[in-house]
C-alpha cells in the first residue's frame, strides 16, 4: 500500500504517495523527473546515485524513499543558482574532470559533502571522500584537482562576503 511522504528537494516541498519498496533514486528520477542523479549499479558500489540527505551524502539507490520522509534532499540540480554554476561545477569543467559525465553528479555531490565539512581538504582527504564514486573515464586525477580548486573558489567567495 502506498504511503504519503513529504520531501524537500532542492528547497521545494513535495507530497508524494509512494510504495514502501521504492528507492529515493526511483522517486527522484521517475516521479520528480530529476534525472541528473544517475542510476549505475543499483547496489551501493558506484556512487553515481549520490545525493545529500540533511546535508550528508547517501546512495539514493540503497535508500528507501519512505525512510527519508520529512528530510531535506539536495541533488545535482540544486547546485547551480539560476544561470550561475556552483564553484564545484565550474571547477569540474575548468579542470576537464568530466568526460562521459555519468559519474559527475555523484562525484560533485560527494565533493559538496566533503567541502561542507572540510573546507580545506588535502588531496588524500579528497581521494578518501570520493573513494565510493567510480569513474571509468578520467583516471581520477582531474577530479581530485577540480575538487581542490573548488575548495579554493568556495573559500575565496566566503572571504569576499565577510
Ligand atoms: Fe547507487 Fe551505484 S547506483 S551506488
Ligand atoms: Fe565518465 Fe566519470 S566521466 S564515468
Amino acid at each position: 500500500m502506498k504511503q504519503v511522504i513529504t520531501l524537500k528537494v532542492n528547497g521545494d516541498s513535495y507530497s508524494l504517495a509512494v510504495e514502501p519498496s521504492r528507492s529515493l533514486n526511483e522517486v527522484l528520477r521517475e516521479d520528480l523527473n530529476l534525472t541528473g542523479t544517475k542510476l549505475g549499479c543499483g547496489d551501493g558500489d558506484c556512487g553515481a546515485c549520490t545525493v545529500l540527505v540533511n546535508g550528508r551524502s547517501v546512495s539514493s539507490c540503497l535508500t528507501l524513499a519512505v525512510s527519508v520522509d520529512g528530510k531535506d534532499i539536495t541533488t545535482v540540480e540544486g547546485l547551480a543558482s539560476g544561470e550561475d554554476l556552483h564553484p564545484i561545477q565550474e571547477a569540474f569543467i575548468e579542470h576537464g574532470a568530466i568526460q562521459c559525465g555519468f559519474c559527475s553528479a555523484g562525484m560533485e555531490m560527494s565533493a559538496l559533502n566533503l567541502l561542507n565539512q572540510n573546507p580545506e581538504p588535502t588531496d588524500e582527504e579528497i581521494r578518501q571522500a570520493i573513494s565510493g564514486n567510480l569513474c571509468r573515464c578520467t583516471g581520477y586525477y582531474k577530479i581530485v584537482d577540480a575538487i581542490g580548486a573548488a575548495a579554493k573558489k568556495m573559500n575565496t567567495k566566503k572571504t569576499k562576503k565577510n
